[in-house]
């Protein structure tokens, strides 16, 4: 009987308990309709990151005062190999510092303008509500801190940029970044994330051309981009610098457009994004192929990497792609599987392919290099670099062509018979039928559009590769072969 009555007596107990657990966890859950009236408790700096990283997820952290603390700082960069450029950054780099939110902070932003700028700027950011999304509190001299303080009301993916005049310079020159605003409980969690922005720049060389390039105002204007990339250069994304994945993972991309002008139609090769939050907002649609990010705008798309290989990121305005820079890479390993993709697999046909005017054999206008080779070294390197992007994928990396195809430049009797002969077949193009090394060829080759100096160069590069003759071409003799014509 006392046994009995103890044991009720423990259980009504624990059900009171645990209805109070309940009823407490249920308050913590609580959802706010006006998310202005979310309150906040402790402050804690935020994680910044550049890209392609971002900061730790929020989780089911509760609204916090968020002190987030980011300096301007004008520095010089490679935009590509040889070509330096001024980028005015947040943080350091091109796009700026990622911020991560969650909606009902109360962030508190410092904007620091380093003591060696030259130049005033401010931040607006999309995730503000307020004038100027937060432009109007922010403007900064070189030396001075600015603080101002916004709630950070809807969940989503947000830009933000330098709002200076002139405006768009300021944009194109790389001044632009994201910042996230997760919802209550945060994204749901996956494996690998990344941060990608896109932006198109505008120099007073063509793109390639080496050396220091200023900003030019006038092309930006007309929107003739001579640059679009990935996180602020060619190669910010390729090689040793592409991202990685593996099999079985998911993989969420927080994707912007700085711009200042271009809107981006994001693709990977090979990839079918299961879930993109389109305009980064809270509308999810699945199964898409291409997402359009406008300029000041983001999307987040996520998908599961299935099989290995190189997914190749792009811009589906594709000559931004393969000429201009936005592609980037995103490497999975793991293992095969052949019920989803067969493998035959060939590493090299998407590879950035640089500036090189390619047409059909005609004439044309070539402009010349103004930053000639100075020795036979810098002539290879310039010549190697020309031949990945121009003649790297008929003739291989190692001149060997591709049989029944393309012929061999690597030990070619018909190179090697004679130089006159293979300068005219890269200025002028080559069509009909002709033996390379006993074996017969009749493809068409394009007519390069390079100026006489990069014909020297790549050619020299050539002859001096894979077991050919070592001739060095100079300037004077493709002049020479251009005026036979
Ligand atoms: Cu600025």
């Amino acid at each position: 009987m006392k046994t009995l009555k103890t044991s009720t007596l423990k259980t009504i107990a624990l059900f009171a308990i645990s209805t109070m657990l309940v009823s407490c966890f249920k308050s913590k859950e609580t959802k706010y309709e006006d998310s202005s009236q979310i309150p906040v408790n402790l402050e804690m700096t935020a994680e910044l990151t550049a890209p392609p990283h971002v900061p730790t997820p929020v989780g089911k952290r509760k609204a916090k005062k968020l002190i987030v603390k980011m300096e301007i700082k004008e520095q010089e960069g490679e935009i590509t190999e040889g070509v330096r450029y001024v980028y005015w950054t947040f943080g350091g780099s091109v796009p700026g510092s990622f911020i991560r939110t969650r909606v009902g902070d109360e962030v508190e932003f410092h904007l620091q303008n380093h003591p060696d700028n030259k130049l005033p700027h401010n931040i607006d950011l999309h995730a503000v509500t307020g004038p100027g999304g937060g432009a109007e509190s922010s403007f900064v001299a070189p030396g001075h801190e600015k603080v101002f303080s916004f709630k950070t009301l809807n969940p989503g993916l947000y830009v933000y940029h330098c709002a200076t005049a002139p405006v768009g310079m300021h944009i194109a020159n790389g001044m632009y970044g994201l910042i996230l605003v997760e919802p209550e409980g945060g994204l749901p969690p996956v494996d690998k994330e990344y941060y990608i922005m896109q932006g198109d720049f505008y120099t007073k060389g063509k793109n390639g051309e080496r050396g220091f390039q200023p900003f030019d105002m006038q092309k930006a204007v007309d929107e003739k981009a001579d640059y679009v990339v990935f996180n602020g250069s060619v190669s910010a994304l390729t090689g040793d610098n592409a991202i990685s994945a593996n099999v079985g993972e998911t993989v969420r991309l927080f994707v912007g457009n700085g711009g200042p002008n271009l809107v981006s139609s994001f693709h990977v090769i090979g990839e079918i994004f299961d879930k993109v939050y389109v305009e980064g907002g809270d509308l999810v649609n699945e199964n898409v192929q291409t997402t359009l990010i406008p300029a000041g705008g983001a999307a987040i798309v996520e998908f599961k990497v299935d099989v290995p290989g190189t997914f190749i990121l792009v811009d589906h305005s594709i000559f931004r792609a393969f000429n201009k820079g936005a592609l980037g890479m995103l490497r999975v390993q793991g293992e095969e599987n052949e019920k989803i993709y067969s493998g035959e697999q060939y590493e090299g046909i998407y590879l950035p392919e640089g500036p090189g005017i390619q047409e059909m054999p005609t004439t044309g206008e070539i402009v010349e290099s103004k930053v000639p080779a100075k020795n036979i070294d810098e002539q290879l390197e310039f010549g190697k670099r020309i031949y990945m992007q121009t003649c790297f994928a008929c003739h291989q990396a190692e001149g060997q062509g591709i049989p029944n195809a393309f012929p061999p430049l690597a030990k070619s009797d018909y190179l090697n018979a004679d130089v006159d002969r293979a300068i005219s077949a890269v200025i002028n193009g080559l069509t009909g039928e002709i033996t390379v090394n006993g074996k017969k060829y009749n493809s068409v080759m394009t007519r390069q559009m390079l100026s006489s100096e990069e014909v020297a160069d790549v050619l020299t590069y050539v002859y001096n590769s894979w077991g050919n003759n070592k001739t060095v071409v100079t300037k004077e003799m493709v002049d020479k072969v251009k005026g036979k014509k």
